[in-house]
């Protein structure tokens, strides 16, 4: 019997998958009402023949993505650089290779692969996914492409709203690349859906073990500049869900109900941890300091529209990163 691979969720077939249920990994589970009889299943849906997924460019966001599959019985390659990397995705039940040209993965993976989410960041606008057409003709089965890409693709929009309509006009070199990359994966597979990532944090990653040396700057910006970031349980289940709903062409802003500037949220994380409140340089100071890399991170005004998103999930677990202080405190406590 063929069934939806959300529905391969050992929480939800056992009932628990509530919002406040947890899964073995910590992660909690939202409901899943998608029911086999309920569920708009055609193919390219999940639920049709065998499931191959590809990870390219498998790191953090990538592993979560990875674990979540393998915990729903789903077949998961991967690509990093490093081998020391890739043995950490084969210890998740991931077949995992240290290759950093994905033309050069083995063949009969390329072959077989159904399903592929890149999640490499690209280096600039020139290799920018140069191997998106010759990877596209080496996997002949593919039936979803998935591209991680940034809400600075915005730039700038003096603190208007952006939704995934609005013109990308990259104010910086890193957002031009990204960019670069969304249309080259545009032009080598049109169906590629392209989801624009705000600031991922979780309990394994974020703020806190650099607010803890005391040394943490954070521009001050008057008036206060918006800042969007996501939680990485809720990006993977926008990833997850869109692979189980695709849509071709789609392009989705992964970024929570929350807009506090990064001040306030490094402010507020300090605060809930016990820890040295971030050092304030004012926001032209940072502009002429700071290396242009980081600089860039904090220099757009705009604000990030997420309803397509919660249209997509049915509602975000952790609308704002206040939802989850007490469990990153508490994991940064038990560290
Ligand atoms: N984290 C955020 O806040 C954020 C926000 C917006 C967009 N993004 C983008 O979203 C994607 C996922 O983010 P993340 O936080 O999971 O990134 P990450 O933890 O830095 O992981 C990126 C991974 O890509 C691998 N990689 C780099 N070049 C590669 C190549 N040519 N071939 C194969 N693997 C390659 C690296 O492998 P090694 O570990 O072996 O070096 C690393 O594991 C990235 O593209 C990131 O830039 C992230």
């Amino acid at each position: 019997m063929v069934s939806s691979f959300l529905e391969h969720d050992p929480h939800a077939r056992a009932g628990k998958g509530t919002p406040s249920a947890r899964g073995r990994e910590g992660i909690r589970f939202p409901r899943l009402t998608l029911s086999r009889a309920g569920f708009p299943c055609k193919p390219p849906c999940l639920c049709f023949g065998r499931v191959e997924v590809l990870i390219l460019g498998c790191g953090h966001l990538g592993a979560r993505v990875a674990r979540a599959l393998r915990a729903r019985g789903v077949h998961v390659r991967a690509s990093v650089r490093s081998e020391a990397h890739a043995l950490r995705l084969r210890a998740l039940g991931v077949e995992a290779a240290a290759e950093a040209d994905p033309v050069r993965l083995p063949r009969a993976w390329l072959r077989t692969t159904t399903h592929l989410l890149d999640l490499i960041p690209p280096r600039g606008t020139r290799d920018a996914a140069v191997w998106a057409d010759a990877l596209v003709a080496l996997c002949p089965r593919l039936r979803w492409v998935g591209v991680v890409s940034t809400t600075g693709v915005y730039g700038d929009h003096g603190g208007a709203r952006v939704n995934e309509t609005t013109q990308p006009r990259p104010s910086h070199p890193r957002a031009l690349a990204r960019l670069a990359a969304e249309r080259r994966w545009r032009w080598a597979y049109p169906a590629v859906e392209v989801f624009r990532l705000a600031g991922l944090y979780d309990e394994e990653r974020n703020l806190l073990p650099r607010l803890a040396r005391g040394d943490y700057e954070v521009p001050r910006f008057v008036p206060p500049n918006p800042s969007h970031r996501v939680h990485t349980h809720d990006a993977v289940r926008a990833l997850l869900v869109a692979m189980e709903k695709p849509q071709p062409g789609r392009v989705l802003n992964l970024a929570d109900d929350d807009s506090t500037p990064h001040e306030r949220y490094a402010r507020a994380l300090a605060q809930a941890a016990g820890l040295p409140a971030p050092r304030v340089i004012l926001a032209h100071e940072a502009a002429r300091k700071w290396p242009a890399r980081r600089w860039w991170f904090f220099q757009d005004r705009k604000r990030v529209d997420n309803r397509a998103l919660k249209a997509l999930v049915g509602g975000l677990v952790y609308p704002s990163f206040r939802a989850a202080l007490p469990e990153l405190v508490a994991r940064f406590r038990g560290r």
